[in-house]
């Protein structure tokens, strides 16, 4: 397999990151669908498409041409096999449950086509935790985008002992063809680069939370003011989700069932509050 030929894509979940990555694939150029088990989901990311697109026009950062072929070139769907049964390569942007995507990756070795690269999005799960639900680990590899995808350029390839060098040369092709600056690792290490460095400011801004040193709106403007951050990192969690990195927090733990990896005090009581961040209108802060 070459970037040459990666036609179409299947991007499986349409929320925080699943949606934007659908769209900067089709703003690509090529054809994309995006699928979801929610239609709720998936009609929000459509709605999405048709105001992002337009917002730019009228920006002067995107010509008409690019934006109507970006429209034309994205679809959505329930369906996982309308989505996937002749996909050239799929990035799986489902909830951040092993369990989920071992069944889902399974599902996909029995749809897609036998060439087919899956990729994973997963902020944290390495893909040899995934690779063995199929019958192709070689085709399997991480490729982690960060929120939000239209404008964040980082892509994380990480190349298992499973993946082919093809697969992740591929991989990175693709990163290329998507305006992206793809980093290749060829080490697996839970978290990758990115998130193992936000963790750490992560969990020293909620000890100091949780130790009442600080309030996160106060360690929030120490970081923005002092290290130039665009967001502190409880505004951050807001907008990246609380869900998320309850989730994160629990599979770390029990893997490791090190106290220190599981979800903070103040994670877990905004998690079972339902206070998420933006996508519940209310986290850390209150949103419109
Ligand atoms: N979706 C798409 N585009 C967006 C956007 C969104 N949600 N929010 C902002 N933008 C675009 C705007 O259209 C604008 O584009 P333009 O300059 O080309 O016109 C640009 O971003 C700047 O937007 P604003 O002026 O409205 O707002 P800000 O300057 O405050 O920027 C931000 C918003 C880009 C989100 C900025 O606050 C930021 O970079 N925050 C930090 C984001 C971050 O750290 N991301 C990584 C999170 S970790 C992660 O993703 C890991 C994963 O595993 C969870």
């Amino acid at each position: 397999m070459r970037i040459e030929n990666v036609k179409k894509i299947c991007v499986i979940g349409a929320g925080n990151m699943g949606h934007q990555i659908a769209l900067s694939a089709a703003l690509a150029g090529f054809k994309v669908i995006c699928t979801d088990i929610s239609l709720q989901m998936l009609e929000k990311a459509e709605e999405f498409a048709r105001t992002y697109l337009p917002e730019r026009v009228s920006k002067g950062k995107l010509t008409q041409q690019t934006a109507d072929q970006g429209l034309s070139n994205i679809s959505f769907t329930q369906s996982l096999e309308e989505a996937a049964g002749d996909a050239d390569f799929v990035i799986e942007a489902a909830v951040e449950m092993i369990n989920v995507k071992r069944k889902l990756f399974a599902d996909l070795d029995r749809i897609t086509p036998p060439q087919a690269i899956l990729a994973t999005n997963s902020s944290f799960i390495v893909s040899s935790k995934i690779a063995d639900a199929t019958k192709r680990p070689d085709k399997v590899c991480n490729m982690h985008f960060f929120n939000p995808a239209l404008v964040m350029k980082l892509v994380e390839v990480v190349q298992g002992p499973h993946t082919s060098t093809e697969t992740a040369q591929v991989t990175m092709d693709l990163c290329e063809k998507m305006g992206k600056n793809g980093v290749l690792l060829k080490k697996e290490i839970y978290g990758f680069l990115v998130n193992r460095i936000l963790a750490a400011l992560h969990h020293e801004a909620q000890f100091l939370a949780d130790m009442g040193i600080a309030t996160p709106e106060e360690i929030d403007v120490a970081v923005t003011n002092a290290l130039g951050h665009p967001m502190g990192p409880f505004r951050l969690l807001d907008f990246t989700g609380i869900d998320l990195a309850y989730y994160i927090g629990m599979e770390r733990y029990q893997e490791t069932q090190d106290p220190k990896d599981k979800p903070s005090p103040l994670i877990v009581e905004k998690f079972a509050k339902g206070e998420w961040g933006r996508k519940t209108k209310k986290g850390f802060y209150a949103y419109e």
